[in-house]
């Protein structure tokens, strides 16, 4: 949630919660080997062997004694239960077991094994917002989709605070005859809101989820919350907190703890929600550094599922504002990056000079004067405070909320954080423990320079409370990860951008004064935040569509996307400069368009053979993705940019100098439709054309092809570009946002 590095520090129950966050966020372990060492000990390691075939091995306990058959003849008996970890069913062909090394390598040798790796590690990426997305009671979207009833959203996370009033089942209709799921809480616990509840981080599996650090509840919350009035944290942000498809079901799977997210329970879990029959994932961790699609738990859960037709969203990491560094980059997962809402937290530091800087915190004591006091800006948090406003630049080496502390215990009066340059007007609402702002890069220049040239610097803190209609929304978050993806340049990623800044949802206990922990909130940041929104909004579109495929219904929110903020303006990053497609992909959720989009593109799962191919692995490692024996020199495979996704990435570092690039659009609107092609010109780009330039539907479910040929500048002064191609009929605008990278683009 945090480019930081936190140390743990108990001073205050809140600050133990953000340190836990943070550490999840940054374990040093991120995409490292976890445990494999050359000593007797035991390790984890996940085991991929070839499918049987003998049909008797049909059921779940056949295939686990055909998997204990792998195991050295040493752990036989009782010992072999402890042994094996888990049985895989859907997402791979084989089994999590502890092992020592000598014993892994000797069942990498034993015929019919295919694959055996030492587990790894991966970090969490951490309610106004469903009225900001455009939902209202009794209208529109909501209404048509009946608030999501009858879908089943699985939560792949840290588990759940289950008797949290956001996890209320009134109104919620018993689960649908297919689920076959269960629920680890006893029954006062899980109702028709929560119907799942599993744990694949104990050794038991009759264990209950409970959620230990609040990541799980706040994401669940989000994309299937029920309503809940009067939610507030600190007495801000009050009012009726709920999730985005509000009469979805939830299932939760609890994969990760406070050590991370082990790849072998993340497995565990893809495996038991397919088997379940959850409609859509959520997923809000990954890799810091982006994996592979073989050696990526979640690339392979995620293909597992999408063959089921389960949908699978994903965030997109917290290590921006960097280019190449997207997580989650598979073209069959929604991957979502992290945009600002219309909502701040406002408190404003007025300098002695009479200047004001709007900045945010989620603390803001009513009986706190706003009175003027001697302004500083010392070496550290601490070095000069009693009695003082400390303006702090934020530090890597802190969090924010502990550097108010130091300042506090120091007898200091007030904070005022400022952000580097990278992080530039992206502030976070904290829950700080002493009167408190935090402002962007721009407004701290001015405070230091102010500083410098007073004779007796002061200023006063004004608490504004929580305000809405913030013009510059929805602004890429500094954090949100960015592409071009490393694995796949010639896949847009991310795919769109949703709420992630400042999100409040429900929490595991309160973090303010208050008693009540059914009630308890929090405000917190990160793609993790975004990504349950996207879970959400896919909810309520699979209610409306349910025989959508998922790359059907990703087709819809991306070729709906809005690309303007409020202002009318192309929506902006952290910085306040245009967004680059590869901070934004194709804009921000607009949830009652998608539900309505005229013209989809789908993806076939026979249509990722050929792409995998392309990508260059070798015939074991797409064998091993799609689960079905591939020989890649015996089909005719495409490169990553012609698989028929829903925006487009021109890729002139690879080719030539002139590019075609072929699509399919299906018509879901009405049968008689007729489409023509609006281009927007792109920097670098000398000619662009289309054929054909109209598109003629005479009936519903018709695809027609069309080509778009690209041919660069000799020299396009730029190393990346963007613009869009949309078919305008009557009724319908289909936006594909084309992305082109120049030569050396690979690092933006
Ligand atoms: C069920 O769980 C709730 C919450 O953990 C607890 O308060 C209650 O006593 C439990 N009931 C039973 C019958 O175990
Ligand atoms: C929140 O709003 C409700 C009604 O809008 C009000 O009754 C309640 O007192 C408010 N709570 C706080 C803490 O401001
Ligand atoms: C935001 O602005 C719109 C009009 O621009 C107005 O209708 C709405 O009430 C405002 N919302 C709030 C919470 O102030
Ligand atoms: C979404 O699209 C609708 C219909 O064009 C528009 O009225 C609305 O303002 C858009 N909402 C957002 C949040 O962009
Ligand atoms: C795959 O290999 C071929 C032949 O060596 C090469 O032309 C192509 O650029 C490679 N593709 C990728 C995605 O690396
Ligand atoms: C690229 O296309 C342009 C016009 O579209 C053409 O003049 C040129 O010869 C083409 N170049 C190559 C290498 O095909
Ligand atoms: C696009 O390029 C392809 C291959 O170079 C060519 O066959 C086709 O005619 C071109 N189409 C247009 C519209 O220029
Ligand atoms: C379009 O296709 C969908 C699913 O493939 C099907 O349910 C629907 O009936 C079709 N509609 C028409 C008019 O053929």
């Amino acid at each position: 949630m945090e480019d930081q590095k936190c140390r743990l520090s108990p001073t205050t129950w809140t600050i133990f919660i953000l340190n836990l966050i943070c550490i999840l966020s940054n374990s040093p372990a991120d995409g490292a080997i976890a445990g494999a060492d050359t000593s007797s000990s035991l390790s984890t390691y996940v085991i991929q062997v070839r499918k049987p075939t003998d049909k008797y091995l049909a059921t779940i306990e056949d295939l686990d004694t055909f998997y204990r058959s792998f195991l050295p003849t040493t752990t036989a008996g009782s010992n072999q239960e402890q042994r094996m970890v888990h049985s895989y069913r859907h997402v791979l062909s084989g089994f999590a077991a502890k092992l020592t090394a000598e014993e892994a390598k000797a069942i990498g040798e034993k015929d019919g094994v295919l694959d055996v790796r030492p587990e790894t590690v991966l970090s969490l990426h951490t309610t106004h917002t469903p009225n900001y997305l455009g939902l209202r009671q009794g209208v529109g979207l909501w209404e048509d989709s009946n608030y999501g009833k009858g879908v089943i959203i699985g939560m792949l996370d840290t588990g759940i605070f289950p008797n949290h009033l956001s996890f209320s089942d009134e109104g919620v209709p018993p689960p649908p005859a297919k689920w076959k799921g269960r629920c680890n809480f006893n029954r006062t616990s899980c109702n028709n809101k929560l119907i799942g509840a599993r744990s694949f981080t104990d050794s038991s599996s009759s264990a209950a989820p409970y959620d230990d650090l609040g990541h799980g509840t706040h994401t669940a919350s989000t994309a299937a919350g029920a309503f809940v009035k009067d939610a507030n944290v600190f007495g801000l942000v009050n009012g009726t907190a709920v999730g985005i498809a509000p009469l979805a079901h939830l299932a939760v799977y609890k994969i990760c703890t406070g050590d991370g997210c082990y790849d072998s329970a993340v497995l565990a879990g893809f495996d038991a929600a397919i088997e379940d029959g959850v409609d859509v994932l959520s997923v809000s961790f990954g890799y810091r550094v982006p994996a592979q699609f073989p050696s990526d738990p979640i690339a392979m859960g995620a293909f597992a599922a999408t063959r089921k037709g389960i949908f699978v969203s994903c965030s997109a990491g917290n290590n921006g504002p960097s280019s190449n560094t997207l997580t989650n980059g598979a073209p069959w997962v929604l991957t979502v990056g992290a945009s600002s809402t219309d909502r701040t937290i406002k408190a404003t530091a007025r300098l002695g000079n009479g200047q004001e800087f709007d900045g945010e915190t989620l603390y803001q004591p009513r009986d706190f004067e706003p009175a003027q006091h001697p302004l500083v800006y010392p070496e550290g948090p601490g070095d000069d405070a009693p009695g003082k406003v400390n303006v702090l630049d934020t530090d890597s080496k802190y969090n924010r909320v502990q550097q108010g502390q130091a300042v506090k215990d120091a007898g200091g009066v007030a904070v005022i954080l400022v952000n580097d340059p990278a992080t530039g007007y992206t502030t976070f609402a904290d829950p700080h423990v002493l009167p408190a702002t935090h402002v962007s890069y721009v407004a701290g220049t001015e405070i230091k320079k102010y500083i410098k040239t007073a004779s007796a610097p002061t200023a006063a803190i004004l608490f504004k409370g929580t305000q809405f209609n913030g013009s510059f929304a929805p602004a890429v978050a500094y954090f949100s990860s960015r592409g071009p993806s490393s694995i796949s340049p010639g896949i847009l990623k991310p795919d769109i951008i949703g709420p992630g800044l400042n999100i409040l949802a429900g929490w595991i206990s309160p973090i303010d004064n208050s008693k009540d922990k059914k009630r308890a909130f929090n405000v917190i940041s990160g793609t993790s935040m975004s990504c349950p929104h996207l879970s959400g909004v896919v909810a309520l579109l699979k209610s409306s569509h349910p025989d959508w495929s998922p790359a059907a219904i990703k087709s819809a929110i991306l070729t709906t996307a809005a690309t303007n903020n409020a202002k009318g303006q192309p929506i902006v990053d952290e910085a306040r400069g245009p967004g680059n497609i590869f901070a934004t992909g194709a804009g921000h959720v607009n949830v009652s368009k998608a539900v309505d989009p005229g013209l989809i593109y789908d993806t076939e799962l026979t249509d990722y053979v050929p792409y995998l191919c392309g990508l260059n692995y070798s015939d074991k490692d797409v064998s091993l993705i799609v689960q079905k024996q591939v020989s890649c020199s015996s089909i005719e495979s495409i490169p990553d940019y012609q698989l028929n996704y829903p925006s487009i990435t021109v890729n002139f570092e690879r080719l030539g100098s002139n590019v075609s690039v072929k699509r399919t659009v299906r018509n879901v609107g009405p049968a008689n439709s007729r489409y023509k092609s609006v281009i927007e010109p792109i920097t670098g780009i000398g000619s662009i054309d289309v054929s054909p330039r109209e598109l003629v539907f005479t009936n519903a479910n018709e695809t027609i092809s069309y080509t778009i040929n690209f041919t660069r500048k000799a020299s396009p002064q730029v190393v990346n570009a963007q613009g869009a191609i949309t078919w305008v009929s009557a009724q319908h605008s289909v936006r594909t946002a084309v992305a082109v990278l120049f030569k050396g683009s690979g690092g933006l």
